[in-house]
């Protein structure tokens, strides 16, 4: 007798910069995952942050990437927006919710209940077994998703809410690695409107800890958005300012290899829970200054470089930080760990985790695994088995006594 499939609603796009990766992932994922175990429920969310049904999101997802034509390598590392012109769609479909309620999920009913007489919230709620939240960057990696889903009761692909947020906040993030005792670059953290006040004395309290170049950052962004490197005191001021659109809290650190050489770039993909593995490290060769946006979306060149050229204790060493930073913020499922190297001291720094990295068949992610032996497909079924270990292990907790 076949066993009832489980029911994955895939979860994409979203209120975040990085919508139009996170299609371009939810499209991988979709095309990859084992059918005859699962059955899938894609959940579009828009840039205004509404859930639609799947009819609408499966429109979604067939834009020009999913025939072919557009889908080239640098159109998937760009997130190109042309390439899933199918966004419009979004604008007009029937929404769906996931009510802030733990709902009954019976076997066999609809993926969704959208009939308009009724109504409850939860008579429109998605009705899966786990949720695979395929979003990157804000209210998708930075745990306020995970806190509906667990709000929901929803088994979930990644890190929960502590380590989603923990992960997103480069100041808090840094704080957890070092209290780890993990490698990091110097620096400090300033806030908006200490800046605004008081320029010049934040501009006197960076060069007293830290020298020229550095890297000045808003603390909760990515996809380098905001980011950028002050060579000298002129350049920092409007560094920081740059960096202030973005978020109350900027991060300004040292730039690994100082004034005249490049960091190298090395990540590490780490998988699990309680007891997580770390893949073999790749490296990306920017083809610009730093890796920035433009870099790591619109122009072609930087291709990463599988396994990194690391001696093999630099390599151990990689992944044994890789998985001390992904305990370090608590995380579960899956996380990309990025390291900044000093070329010339071959010094290895842990510079972020991304709880929910680039997740198309050609990112860094997957990649990473196929290299080290988990091929694609594989490493979505593992994903979503933790998903369900972790809500199972969690229904274990007692709330009171
Ligand atoms: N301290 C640093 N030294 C050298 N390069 C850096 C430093 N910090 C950031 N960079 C460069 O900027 C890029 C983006 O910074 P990162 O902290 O990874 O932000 P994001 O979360 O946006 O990816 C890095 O990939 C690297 O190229
Ligand atoms: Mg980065």
């Amino acid at each position: 007798m076949a066993t009832k499939k489980i029911r994955v609603g895939i979860l994409f796009g979203g209120r975040s910069g990085e919508h139009e990766v996170s299609l371009l992932s939810a499209a991988s994922v979709l095309n990859a995952i084992d059918k005859t175990k699962y059955e899938v429920v894609p959940i579009g969310i828009t840039k205004e942050g509404r859930w639609l049904t799947a009819e609408h999101a499966e429109r979604l997802l067939k834009g020009n990437a999913g025939e072919g034509a557009r889908a080239t390598q640098s159109n998937l590392r760009a997130g190109d927006p042309e390439a899933t012109p199918g966004a419009a769609v979004l604008a007009t479909g029937e929404s769906v919710v996931v009510p802030p309620e733990p709902t009954r999920r019976d076997a066999g009913l609809a993926p969704f209940q959208t009939d308009a007489n009724l109504r409850r919230a939860s008579d429109r709620a998605i009705n899966v077994d786990v949720i695979f939240p395929v979003l990157h960057g804000t209210f998708g990696e930075d745990g306020t998703i995970q806190g509906l889903l667990e709000l929901a009761d929803l088994a979930y692909v990644g890190a929960g809410v502590l380590g989603s947020s923990a992960g997103m906040d480069k100041d808090v993030m840094k704080s957890l690695f070092r209290a780890a005792g993990l490698p990091i670059v110097k620096h400090v953290t300033v806030l908006r409107s200490q800046f605004e006040r008081e320029p010049k004395k934040v501009q006197k309290f960076v060069e007293s800890k830290l020298k020229y170049p550095v890297f000045v950052k808003p603390a909760n962004l990515g996809s380098s958005v905001g980011i950028s490197k002050a060579h000298d005191r002129k350049e920092l001021g409007p560094a920081i300012a740059e960096a202030a659109k973005f978020d109350r809290k900027i991060v300004i650190e040292e730039g690994v290899g100082g004034k005249k050489n490049k960091a190298r770039e090395i990540e590490c993909a780490v998988l699990g829970n309680d007891d997580p593995a770390a893949s073999i490290a790749g490296e990306i060769i920017p083809c610009k200054e730093f890796y920035d946006y433009d870099a790591k979306y619109l122009v072609e060149g930087s291709e990463p470089v599988i396994p990194a050229k690391l001696t093999k204790s630099e390599m151990k060493t990689v992944q044994k930080l890789a998985i001390a930073a992904f305990q370090a913020v608590d995380c579960t499922g899956l996380a990309r760990v990025d390291f900044l190297m000093d070329p010339k001291a071959r010094k290895m720094f842990v510079n972020e985790i991304n709880t929910m990295p680039g997740f198309t068949s050609i990112s860094m992610y997957p990649k990473l695994w196929a290299a080290t032996g988990v091929s694609y497909p594989e490493l979505i079924d593992r994903l979503i088995q933790l998903g369900i270990a972790r809500h199972e292990d969690k229904k274990r907790n007692q709330y009171s006594r």
